[in-house]
């Protein structure tokens, strides 16, 4: 774990501190003479910013680094990472964090020290405040610092093991610290939570079974001081209860369905308004009898990324304290191929009593999502709900593999959260629900198909709709593309990419 620290000593100073020589991370803007900490910095190397910044040509535009290693003999400095941030007046919140995601990651892979020192420059950005920037400073510290949680027992020929951050210090004003050390409390927790969701989307799907996701999400409960309670379900009880979407895409599978219940209550007691969170918790998707070509099944261990959001985000609760009840719910369970396997043509009868005709046995999560939706607003009282599942491919096809596509009922509620996943940094944008496409949910046998033809992205949300009851307010957030990378990106690293966490923390922080 890294440790952060704010501080409003100077620069040299808090360089001579250092247990050993640190990485001093310097955003600089284009086109104006460096001031303030740049300043103090290019002061304190004898002008070798500036002259460097002159001789390399460069144009601190945004995504552009230089490394300064050389003619450096300052107490405690290793190398100095400029990163430039572009024009002043046109920076932007997203283009201060891809700078730092691109600093972190060079400081890491390039400069290789245990320790960063960054001075909070001022970066003039409408709204920003202190605690924002040592905020997302934090945050991204710890994102570009996520090891995947891998099985290698040795390394390859030139391959180097990663570099780790031991320490963080944050340079402020003496009227900016506590402001800092605030900013950089919730950085971390942010930052810590989604690299935790990242390990569990890693996990292989042997491991992450629907009974680890239950221990998991009791040790949750256990470690919340009294705060979150957790009822896990098994087979019969999900019988009892009538959840025929999650055991028809249990049938196939030896490993059994497990539906997982947490509830967060206030300090201050339960709340008539409940949000509830629902996560897709496939813990592995073949497809079923309909099954998933080789390169389609691949990386299908993170079709539970949205629990791991939902659950990571639940863990979180205890310390941030949102004076508001919080139900999560997910139906974990595996989609396999097996002589008991749910058959295209089946028809099976959902919590809600809406009945499906599965013409398609790889349409698993919305059957699985439809008895979990009807639980949280049946039993859990939820009267807004968030749901994250890796849905549709189709939702690639529309927005790439970079943003995650949002479906609602709701307008306010939307928008809501919306400005929830700009403030977090997660790129989300969101499709009209058109009311023409309802019908593509229709089937001959039953209520609805699991099959619809047209946008697939939109009719699966349409059909997740179908179980959102009236007066409920839902929010559909369809991660299938932005859950798992074959590539690190940006922020992203190779694997699972904890998406959502941020999102849904900032979205319960404004009860805090
Ligand atoms: N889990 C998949 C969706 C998915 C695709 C997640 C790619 C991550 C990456 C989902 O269960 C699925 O198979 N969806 C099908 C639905 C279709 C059969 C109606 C799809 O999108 O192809
Ligand atoms: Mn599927
Ligand atoms: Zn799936």
């Amino acid at each position: 774990m890294i440790e952060f620290k704010a501080t409003s000593s100077k620069l040299a100073y808090a360089l001579s501190r250092q247990e050993e020589r640190a990485n001093l991370i310097l955003p600089v803007f284009s086109g104006e003479v460096l001031k303030g900490q740049a300043q103090a910095a290019d002061e304190l190397t004898g002008g070798l910013i500036s002259r460097r910044m002159e001789e390399d040509g460069f144009d601190p535009k945004i995504k552009q680094c230089l490394v300064i290693d050389s003619d450096l003999s300052i107490a405690g400095l290793n190398k100095i990472i400029l990163v430039g941030l572009g024009q002043r007046s046109k920076l932007t919140l997203s283009g201060l964090r891809r700078a730092l995601a691109l600093a972190f990651g060079e400081s890491r892979d390039t400069a290789r020290s245990e320790r960063v020192v960054f001075p909070l420059v001022d970066v003039d950005l409408r709204g920003l405040t202190v605690e924002q920037f040592a905020e997302v400073v934090a945050e991204y510290a710890c994102l570009l610092d996520y090891e995947i949680n891998h099985k290698k027992t040795r390394q390859f020929n030139d391959e180097q093991p990663q570099a780790h951050l031991k320490s963080v210090t944050v340079l402020c004003s003496q009227w900016t610290l506590s402001a800092a050390k605030r900013g950089i409390k919730l950085g971390q927790l942010l930052g810590e939570a989604t690299n935790r969701a990242r390990d569990l989307v890693n996990e292989p799907s042997d491991v992450m079974t629907p009974k680890k996701l239950s221990g998991i999400a009791r040790k949750i409960a256990a470690d919340s001081g009294g705060l979150i309670t957790c009822k896990v379900y098994g087979v019969r009880e999900m019988k009892k209860m009538g959840m025929g979407g999650v055991l028809a895409v249990n049938a196939g599978s030896l490993n059994s369905a497990c539906f997982i219940d947490l509830t967060y209550t206030p300090v201050s007691g339960a709340t008539d308004e409940v949000i509830g969170l629902v996560g897709k918790g496939i813990t592995f998707d073949s497809g079923g009898l309909g099954i998933k070509d080789g390169d389609g099944m691949r990386d299908m261990k993170d079709d539970m990324g949205g629990a791991a959001a939902v659950l990571c985000t639940m863990a979180l609760l205890p310390v941030l304290k949102p004076k508001i009840s919080v139900r999560a719910v997910v139906a974990a369970s595996e989609n396999l191929v097996d002589a008991r396997s749910m058959r295209p043509g089946d028809v099976l009868k959902t919590m809600s009593g809406l009945t499906v005709e599965v013409q398609h046995t790889d349409a698993e999560g919305r059957l699985t999502l439809a008895d979990a939706l009807h639980y949280v607003q049946e039993k859990g009282g939820a009267t807004r709900v968030i749901d994250l599942a890796t849905l549709t491919g189709a939702v690639e096809d529309a927005l790439g593999d970079c943003i995650t596509g949002v479906f609602g009922n709701d307008q306010s509620f939307t928008r809501e959260f919306l400005s929830a996943a700009r403030q977090a940094g997660e790129e989300m944008h969101e499709f009209p629900l058109l009311e023409d496409y309802r019908e593509n949910n229709k089937s001959t046998m039953a209520d609805l198909t699991n099959d619809g033809e047209g946008p697939g992205h939109i009719v699966a949300a349409w059909f997740l709709r179908e179980f959102v009851k009236e007066g409920v307010s839902w929010i559909h957030a369809d991660i299938a593309a932005t859950s798992f990378r074959r590539h690190e990106q940006g922020v992203d690293p190779e694997g699972g990419t904890g998406v959502g966490v941020r999102t849904l923390v900032r979205f319960l922080q404004q009860y805090a």
